[in-house]
């Protein structure tokens, strides 16, 4: 959600800008732009739509800048209008924000009130003007960005420049990332809002915490405001996804599922248990329960592993909506374990439920794909996913890695609380290991979807039904198919269509069934009855022939449930991908979305 960029330096500054935005552009591409100020003068440009669009406004101007800002923009307040694109202008500085400034409204009334005139709709114009109101009262212009800072409520990580202070940038992170380096040619400072764009221009970086803001410039380097900060070394390894030939990010990372989830694995199971470098035993004494917060993806691999946490642990699990947890007022006591969920530790209400559980006294784990983000800083605990960079807006090989994460945790708990069978343990281990296997794209499934595509792109509506873990993964399947191919779709329980949604049955409606033959395959089989009854066009995804079945996507047979899970997850990848390139649509940067969601 957002991304920003800045920098001080003798290098090419536009050109580093461009590239740390296109390495953020997944996070949103409403609109981008960059601010490049030398010797008091200010020069701005700002494009609708992707990055590319911004380039082409920019690509002519050859002069040398030594310090710029470059934000690109997943709109929150305002419509994504050139207008609305940041940097914002007051009279005479500019700022880059990420997050929402919840009480912009009261702020840019009294700013009105005094003069200053507004051209966006957005909430980040109040920060610039605020700094103005300040440095025209005090001509101070550490003291202004000072005064701005404390006027400001939500969340907000910032970079502003001024011609007031034409040497400097100013930052403050509160509530959404920022990384402030020191660059690898003398005398450069460099910032983002995420490792990506740092990598192989700096190595020593702090990673800001709340409330931590400072002043940088090409004299005197960084200064923070407060000691309260640590130097960190940045990973060396520039892990730039590449397409490698494929359509899309999307399509790679499904691709890659198989390789990722192995290093997963990698020095994890052991003979005979499951083993975390990261945990030790004393993480599950004297806990009771575990309670699974996360959104989106993140939250369907949290219902997955709460039927593998009661089946295999013997723990009572919950898993709650992270922005609906926040606001219920939940009853926490700390013989509950919290255990979050999330690709880019950076979620916003994800990140402040983890607070909160760690506020009420609770032991909390966090199961992350990014190292060094917000939630693994936060958490008592962390367990990394390994699934690499994920680009593609739409998640896949985080989920996997996080299902693999929790399904090994979940045997850990029961190896460590002695309520497994050695037996059953052995077979899961055995299980767990084969799953790579399973993420290996079957080249005869990915054609029937692309086969199967062209019809289902006609859709009127989608029902993806499964029991047990396949309810999760229903679920999982439908938001795929939503967020990429703008198809309206629903997961639902298969046992609950009876209940209500069957009366909406007709040929048009698609169902989609996860019929697996290791798990519940005949209640599962009665269901899908019900609705071929009412003329309900029937996908089935299985390994078992079904007759009744309109079209079908034949699974391999295997000996545990979820090895199923795991190759028809494939499966509907593929299919909402199929579609959506069939439909057209920019499937690795769906309309509307961003990666990572830092605001609330
Ligand atoms: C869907 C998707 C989102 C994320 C959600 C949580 O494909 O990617 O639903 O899963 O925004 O994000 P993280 O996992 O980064 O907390």
């Amino acid at each position: 959600m957002c991304g920003i960029v800045g920098y001080i330096g003798k290098q090419n500054t536009k050109e580093i800008l461009l590239d740390g935005l296109k390495e953020l552009e997944y996070r949103g591409y409403d609109s981008a732009g960059i601010a490049l100020l030398n010797q008091e003068k200010i020069d701005v440009y700002k494009a609708l739509g992707k990055l590319n669009n911004l380039r082409e406004k920019v690509d002519s101007n050859t002069n040398a800048y030594e310090i710029g800002i470059g934000h690109t923009r997943w709109a929150t307040h305002g419509k994504p209008t050139e207008l609305n694109a940041h940097p914002h202008l007051g009279e005479y500085s500019y700022v880059v924000h990420n997050g929402i400034i919840e009480n912009y409204k009261e702020l840019k009334e009294e700013l009105i009130a005094k003069g200053h005139k507004f051209v966006s709709q957005t909430d980040t114009e109040v920060i610039v003007h605020l700094f103005e109101n300040y440095q025209n009262e005090l001509n101070d212009t550490t003291k202004a960005f000072h005064n701005t800072i404390e006027r400001l409520e939500g969340a907000f990580s910032i970079l502003l420049i001024s011609k007031a202070a034409p040497k400097k940038v100013y930052f403050f992170k509160h509530g959404s990332p920022l990384i402030v380096a020191k660059g690898n040619e003398e005398n450069e400072v460099l910032f983002a809002s995420s490792d990506a764009p740092l990598i192989g221009l700096a190595n020593d970086v702090v990673y800001l915490e709340d409330g931590i803001g400072g002043v940088a410039s090409a004299e005197n380097g960084i200064e923070f405001f407060c000691d309260d900060y640590s130097w960190s070394t940045l990973p060396s390894s520039k892990q730039y996804a590449q397409k490698d030939g494929f359509r899309f990010f999307m399509e790679k990372e499904i691709y890659e599922q198989s390789d990722v989830v192995s290093d997963c694995m990698l020095g994890r199971i052991k003979d005979n248990e499951t083993f975390f470098d990261e945990i030790d035993a004393s993480i599950i004494e004297g806990i009771k329960e575990i309670k699974i917060c996360a959104c989106g993806t993140s939250y369907h691999a949290g219902l997955t592993a709460a039927y593998l946490f009661e089946r295999l642990s013997k723990v009572k699990c919950n898993v709650e909506i992270a922005s609906e947890f926040r606001y219920k007022e939940p009853l926490l006591t700390d013989d509950t374990l919290f255990i979050v969920i999330s690709q880019s530790g950076e979620t916003a209400d994800t990140l402040e439920a983890l607070k909160m559980a760690k506020n009420a006294g609770l032991k909390s784990l966090v199961v992350c794909n990014v190292d060094n983000s917000s939630m693994t800083r936060v958490t008592d605990y962390k367990i990394l996913t390994r699934a690499g960079i994920e680009k593609g807006v739409a998640s896949t090989k985080a989920f996997s890695t996080q299902t693999v994460v929790l399904w090994m945790l979940a045997l850990y708990f029961a190896k460590e609380k002695n309520v497994i069978d050695n037996e059953v343990l052995q077979n899961e281990l055995h299980a767990l290991r084969e799953v790579p296997k399973s993420l290996i794209v079957n080249d005869k499934i990915h054609e029937k979807t692309k086969r199967l595509s062209k019809r289902y792109l006609h859709g009127h509506g989608f029902f993806f039904i499964g029991r047990d873990v396949f309810f999760p993964l229903a679920l999982e399947g439908a938001l795929k198919l939503k967020e990429i191919s703008y198809l309206h779709a629903e997961g639902y329980p298969a046992g609950e269509m009876k209940h209500g949604p069957i009366a909406l049955a007709d040929p048009e409606l698609f169902t989609i069934a996860l019929m697996p033959q290791n798990l519940l395959y005949d209640k599962i089989k009665s269901n899908v009855e019900e609705l071929s009854a009412r003329d309900s066009t029937i996908c089935a995804v299985s390994p078992l022939d079904f007759e009744l079945a309109d079209d079908f996507i034949k699974t391999e047979k295997t000996d545990h449930y979820m090895l199923e899970f795991f190759e028809m997850l494939v499966a509907l990848q593929l299919l909402s991908m199929e579609i959506s390139i069939r439909l057209g649509n920019d499937v690795d940067m769906p309309r509307n979305l961003a990666k990572s969601v830092t605001v609330e």
